[in-house]
This record gives structure tokens, C-alpha cells and sequence, in this order.
């Protein structure tokens, strides 16, 4: 059973312009997409820069007003609700952000920094909170020491920590990820992941991962939504994606991963130019006139594409 659904969501951003700064068009950020959550699962939301992946989670936890659709948190309507800043909701959903160096409050020390959480939403005195931080600080393996530090006397791979401390400081049930290791050396990177699942498994904790890496997200999810131009193109379990993806751009997308190994270098090469040529010739199966994406459509179970009937068919 899932604990919270997200129907049709959209936001769209108004361009202003003209003598009356009136509002000339949107920018159709995100354009209507569904998701739910179950429990200890990880969701993944790829696709090429600027096609919504940050919008739509910043829209689920309120940073960015919902133009249309809605948000079922445990049966409660909480679309556009999140000026209570007590809420459960708001407690249970949170993010890492992209750039965890501009989410954190320069002139705050972390101690203060991971307070902020705990104060909104847990009734802790003073020892317990001090307490409850070194915890936090334990968690993510950083020394007891940091709490006296700002954000700029850390390292990336460090600030991607604090940043997850923060997020698990008041026992979420969802954490959005938002390219929480793209700024990260390799073998950082790695770390940081394995460590994310280590308090997935640990917490039960459910996790929407946004990345542009395919790898990271084969790694970390359960399922995967591919995003294009705040839409979803296809939409289903890790196997659906990389054994079975039946959607022109997610064969483009998956046909462009390096690869390293030198065995089948060639053909591999071949299924790109063919992928490359697909993409021109059966265009007008997977976007409309107008370049958008159709609605999904189910194929099996778990399985979801954004095609006319005919290249589904076809494409079986
Ligand atoms: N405040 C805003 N006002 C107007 N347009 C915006 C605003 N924020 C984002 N956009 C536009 O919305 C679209 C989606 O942006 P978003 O940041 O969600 O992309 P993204 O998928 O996270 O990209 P990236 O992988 O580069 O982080 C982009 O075209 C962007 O220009
Ligand atoms: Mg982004």
C-alpha cells in the first residue's frame, strides 16, 4: 500500500513581458505526472537537464507552488498545504538539495544548522537535542567536533552528509534526493550512496532519487520514472527500464551510457546509430504534433509508456 500519492501534478511558471508586464505564456516546468510511495522503496526521476526533475521536488515539498493536481499524503489532501510548519507532512517529506552548500545557512554553525529540523518538529530540551545531534552527526560518520563548524570549513562530500543528517534529523518517512552525489568525486560519490542505502534499509525509509545518471539510479531504485519535458515518457520497475524500455527516448537515453568494457564495443555502436535513426523516423509515435508527450499507457503490471497504441503494439 502506498502512503502517498502525487496525481497529475503540474506547475507551470508564468512568463511575464509586454509594456503591462502581463503574463505572456508558462513554462510548462512540470505538465502533469503521477507517482505513490510505498514504504522502504526508492523511486528514481531521471532525464536531461532542465526537463522538471528539481521543480517537481521542490513542488512536493511546497517550495513551488502547484498550478494543478494533487498531493495524498496517508489520505489527506495536502497539495499547496505546507505553510504549517508543523505539520506531519512536512516532518515525514525532505529533501537534499542539489547544491548543499546553498542550503545551508553560511553564518549558522551545524549544530544549529541540524537544530532547525529538530526544533520545528520534535519536543526535545536542551540535552536531549544536543543529544539527539551528535547522533545525527554519528549517523553520518562526522566527528562530534563539527558541531562547532560552518558549512565552508567542510568538503562536498562532507556538506552532502550534513545535508542527509539534516534530512533524517526528525525521522522522515520520504527523503527527495535531488543529484545528491553528481558534485562528488567517484569514489566519494560511492560512498555517500552506499551509505544512503544503508539507512534505507535500516529506517524503512522511502527515497525519490533525482539524477541525470543512469547508473546511479540502477543502483539505488526500485522503480524509474524517465522524465522529458515535464513528462513522463515511461514509467516502471528497474527491469521495465533496463531490460525491457520500449519508449524511443529511453532507448536514446540508455544507448548514450559509456561504456567501458572493449567487448562488443562495435555493435554496441551500431545499436546507438540505429537508436539515433528511430528517434527521427518514429518521432511522431511518441510525441505529438506539438512535441509533447502522450499520457502513459499500461503495458503490464508495473510497466507504463507514453506512445500512440500502434507503437506499442509494434514495439511488443
Ligand atoms: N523560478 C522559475 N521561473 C521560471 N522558470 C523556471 C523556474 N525554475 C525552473 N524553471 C524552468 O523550469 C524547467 C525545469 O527546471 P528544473 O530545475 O526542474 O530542471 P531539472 O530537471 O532539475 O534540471 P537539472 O538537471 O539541470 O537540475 C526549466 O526549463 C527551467 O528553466
Ligand atoms: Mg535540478
Amino acid at each position: 500500500m502506498s502512503f502517498m500519492q502525487i496525481n497529475d501534478l503540474k506547475v507551470h511558471y508564468p512568463i511575464r513581458g509586454g509594456f503591462f508586464n502581463t503574463i505572456v505564456d508558462n513554462v510548462y516546468a512540470v505538465d502533469g505526472i503521477s507517482m505513490e510511495f510505498e514504504k522502504g522503496k526508492a523511486y528514481g526521476l531521471v532525464g536531461e537537464s532542465g526537463c522538471g526533475k528539481s521543480t517537481t521536488g521542490k513542488s512536493i515539498i511546497g517550495l513551488e507552488k502547484i498550478s494543478a493536481g494533487s498531493i495524498i499524503y496517508e489520505g489527506e489532501n495536502v497539495t499547496n498545504k505546507r505553510r504549517d510548519r508543523t505539520s506531519a507532512y512536512n516532518r515525514d517529506i525532505q529533501m537534499i538539495f542539489q547544491d548543499s552548500h546553498s542550503s545551508m545557512n553560511p553564518r549558522k554553525r551545524v549544530q544549529d544548522i541540524l537544530a532547525e529540523p529538530i526544533r520545528n518538529f520534535l519536543k526535545l530540551t536542551p540535552q536531549e537535542e544536543s543529544r539527539r545531534i551528535s547522533e545525527l552527526l554519528a549517523i553520518v560518520g562526522m566527528p562530534e567536533d563539527a558541531k562547532l563548524k560552518y558549512p565552508h570549513e567542510f568538503s562536498g562530500g562532507q556538506k552532502q552528509r550534513l545535508g542527509i543528517a539534516r534530512a533524517i534529523a526528525t525521522n522522515p518517512k520520504l527523503i527527495i534526493a535531488d543529484e545528491p552525489v553528481s558534485a562528488l568525486d567517484l569514489s566519494v560519490q560511492a560512498q555517500v550512496l552506499n551509505f544512503m542505502k544503508d539507512i534505507q534499509d535500516e529506517y524503512g525509509l522511502s527515497y525519490l532519487f533525482i539524477s541525470h545518471d543512469l547508473g546511479v539510479v540502477k543502483h539505488m531504485c526500485d522503480y524509474i520514472s524517465i522524465m522529458y519535458k515535464g513528462r513522463f515518457v515511461e514509467s516502471g520497475t528497474k527491469y521495465d527500464i533496463y531490460e525491457n524500455p520500449q519508449h524511443i527516448y529511453t532507448k536514446r537515453l540508455l544507448s548514450a551510457i559509456p561504456d567501458i568494457t572493449p567487448n562488443g564495443r562495435e555493435d554496441r555502436k551500431l545499436e546507438r546509430i540505429e537508436v539515433e535513426r528511430n528517434y527521427q523516423v518514429e518521432h511522431k509515435q511518441y510525441f505529438d504534433e506539438n512535441g509533447r508527450v502522450y499520457n502513459l499507457s499500461p503495458i503490464s503490471d508495473t510497466h507504463f509508456v507514453a506512445a500512440t497504441s500502434s507503437a506499442l503494439k509494434g514495439g511488443n
